[in-house]
C-alpha cells in the first residue's frame, strides 16, 4: 500500500465567495514507503497548499488524501495524522515559544502520553539526528543559535514527534551553505535508516537533482511534470516555460545534444556530463588521426 495517496484532488480557498481560488485541481499521486518526491512549481502553483493536504490541516474540496489508508477528512484520524505526518512550514524557526532547546524539541512528545525517560530519549535522538550535539544545545535559548541551526532545531521538534512522512515547505530557504548540507544530510539519512517518507518542496532545481526520487511539477495548481528528475530535466524549455530554472549539468547536455553531440547521460551532475564530453572527444580524436 503506498504510504500517501491522492485521488482527484482538488482544493479551493473561500468556496462559494465571490473570492474563490482554485489552489488545485486534478491531482493523483501515489507515494511508496522510503520515497523522496520533490514538489516544485512558480510560486502561488499550490505548494504549501498539498503539504497542508498531507496532514490534515486542510481537507480536500473534492477526491480524497490518504495517509497509510486514513483518510484525512475523517475528525476521528486528526490525532494519528499529526502523528504520523510531520509538517515543517517555511522559516519554522518564527514559531519557536519556549525558552530552551530541550523543551522546544520535547514540545511534542510531552503530549503524547510517555514517560520523561521517553521524552529525553527521543529529544537526543531528534537533536543526534539534525547533527546538534544535545549536550551543547539542550539549554540554549533557541534564539542564541545561527540561522542553520534554528531551522535543525526546528526540523528536530518534528522528528522527536517519529513522524513516518515528512513534509518539507522550502527547508533550506534563507540558510547558509553549512546549513543547508546538514539538513540534505539528515533527510537521506532518515530515508535510509527509517525508510521515512519525504515531500520535499523546493524550486531549486539542483537539489532537486541530487535529492529527489521523483519530481512532481505543479503549475497554476494543476499537474504539469511527474517524473524521475532525469525524465524532468530533459526538457529546460518547457521548465523555463514556466518560470522555473534548469540545472547548469542539464542545460548543458540539452544544448550539446540538439546540436548533434549525443550525450547519453541523465544530466544530473557536471561531473557525468563532463566525462562524456571527454570520450566524445576521445573517440572524434580517434577518427581524425585514423584517417
Ligand atoms: N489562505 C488562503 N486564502 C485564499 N487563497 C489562498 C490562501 N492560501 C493560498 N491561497 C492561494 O492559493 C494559491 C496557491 O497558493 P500556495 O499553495 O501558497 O502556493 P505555493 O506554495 O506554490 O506558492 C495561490 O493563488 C494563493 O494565492
Ligand atoms: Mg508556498
Amino acid at each position: 500500500m503506498p504510504v500517501i495517496t491522492m485521488e482527484d484532488v482538488h482544493h479551493a480557498y473561500l468556496k462559494g465567495t465571490s473570492l474563490e481560488t482554485h489552489a488545485l485541481q486534478n491531482i493523483n499521486l501515489e507515494v511508496s514507503e522510503g520515497e523522496i518526491l520533490a514538489l516544485a512549481g512558480p510560486t502561488g502553483s499550490g505548494k504549501s497548499t498539498l503539504a497542508m493536504l498531507l496532514n490534515g490541516l486542510l481537507v480536500p474540496t473534492r477526491g480524497r488524501v490518504l495517509i497509510n489508508g486514513l483518510d484525512t477528512r475523517q475528525k476521528k484520524y486528526r490525532r494519528e495524522l499529526w502523528r504520523q505526518v510531520g509538517l515543517v512550514f517555511q522559516y519554522p524557526e518564527y514559531q519557536f515559544f519556549e525558552e530552551n532547546v530541550f523543551k522546544e524539541v520535547a514540545f511534542g512528545p510531552s503530549n503524547m502520553d510517555l514517560t520523561p525517560a521517553e521524552i529525553e530519549q527521543r529529544v537526543t535522538h531528534a537533536l543526534k539526528n539534525v547533527g546538534l550535539d544535545p549536550e551543547v544545545v539542550r539549554e540554549r535559548s533557541p534564539w542564541s543559535l545561527s540561522g542553520g541551526q534554528r531551522r535543525r532545531v526546528a526540523l528536530a521538534s518534528i522528528l522527536a514527534n517519529r513522524p513516518r512522512v515528512l513534509v518539507l515547505d522550502e527547508p533550506t530557504a534563507g540558510i547558509d551553505p553549512a546549513g543547508k548540507r546538514q539538513i540534505f544530510k539528515t533527510i537521506k539519512k532518515l530515508k535510509q535508516d527509517e525508510s521515512i517518507t519525504v515531500i520535499l518542496i523546493t524550486h531549486n532545481m539542483d537539489d532537486i537533482a541530487s535529492m529527489a526520487d521523483r519530481v512532481l511539477v505543479l503549475e497554476r495548481g494543476k499537474p504539469f511534470f511527474m517524473g524521475t528528475p532525469a525524465e524532468v530535466f530533459a526538457d529546460p524549455p518547457g521548465l523555463r516555460s514556466i518560470g522555473l530554472d534548469v540545472p547548469f549539468a542539464a542545460e548543458l547536455k540539452h544544448r550539446l545534444n540538439t546540436n548533434g553531440v549525443p550525450l547519453q547521460t541523465d544530466g544530473l551532475t557536471i561531473d557525468g556530463v563532463e566525462k562524456e564530453i571527454n570520450s566524445y572527444l576521445r573517440s572524434k580524436k580517434s577518427v581524425v588521426s585514423s584517417q
